[in-house]
């Protein structure tokens, strides 16, 4: 038998099938509640990653004037055009970098960007990408993660990695935690030029019933990409087992409930 462990899934569909139903799918609920779609809207979802946002917008069954749908990752975009092909729902999906999206001026009514400004490069290129792309009087809606230390989850996997993988693979996690000031969000949002930026921490309580097993697919299938293949099982055994430990009272021997801190973003142009 092999000494390292063998992947027979890619990463983004172990983050769409072990992530996505834990983490991304209640922000996503969350998210196009406060946007609340109207019927004829023309709608963007900025880093749609596998398209959870984009699906739920669709599930809504609201006669759209569109939906379209953007990522840089082809693998990300992959997984989405799969799911969409299966369900029959209607989107485009666009490989672009946010900071040169491939639109006309004044296109969208609505544009979602969720858990996903934290890791564009420039962030406020994208930001005036976005601004250019919505009408006058859109709303943009965002989720950006928090700051690590609240956040018990990801606390527990950077460390786990840091410890098994290496000294720097927890780096992956703290990415995601990269933008978690209130202050600095609302100045990206305003140098832009969006107007009625308001800024709220949210915290969404979050669960999965098999602890263990949400640890080796969430560290395999971060968007970043798998953070387990290659190792040997060993090395996959200990960083589970200290993303466990590192659950504290978050892990109750089976199961997990972890409190999920986010600032929501919500703007108008
Ligand atoms: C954590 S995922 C979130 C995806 C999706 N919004 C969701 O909620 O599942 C972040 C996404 O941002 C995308 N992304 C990162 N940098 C980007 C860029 N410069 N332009 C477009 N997409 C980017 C990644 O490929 C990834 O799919």
């Amino acid at each position: 038998m092999s000494s390292t462990a063998q992947t027979t899934t890619g990463f983004a569909e172990r983050y769409q099938s072990i992530l996505v139903p834990v983490i991304f799918e209640p922000w996503a609920r969350e998210l196009i509640r406060r946007a609340d779609p109207q019927a004829g809207e023309h709608i963007l979802d900025l880093g749609c990653g596998t398209g959870v946002v984009t699906r739920q917008v669709a599930a809504l069954n609201l006669p759209l004037g569109s939906l379209t749908s953007v990522d840089h990752s082809q693998e990300m975009l992959d997984v989405a055009r799969r799911l969409s092909k299966d369900s029959g729902l209607n989107a485009e999906w666009i490989q672009a970098d946010a900071s040169a999206l491939p639109f006309k001026n004044e296109m969208f009514e609505l544009a979602f960007c969720q858990q996903a400004l934290q890791f564009f490069p420039d962030r406020p290129a994208a930001l005036h990408e976005l601004h250019r792309v919505l009408k006058p009087d859109g709303r943009v809606v965002c989720c950006v993660q928090g700051a690590l230390d609240v956040n018990p989850m990801l606390l527990a996997q950077a460390k786990a990695l840091d410890e098994f993988v290496g000294p720097t693979a927890g780096d992956a996690v703290r990415a995601i935690c990269s933008l978690p000031d209130a202050h600095t969000l609302r100045d990206l949002f305003e140098e832009a030029g969006f107007h009625k930026v308001r800024v709220e921490p949210v915290t969404l309580d979050l669960q999965h019933p098999d602890a263990r097993a949400f640890a080796v697919g969430a560290m395999g299938g971060m968007h970043t990409g798998d953070k387990l293949s290659g190792l040997a099982q060993a090395n996959i055994d200990g960083a589970t087992d200290a993303f466990l430990t590192g659950l504290g009272p978050c892990f109750d021997g089976i199961g997990m409930q972890f409190p999920h801190l986010s600032h929501v973003v919500q703007a108008r142009t």
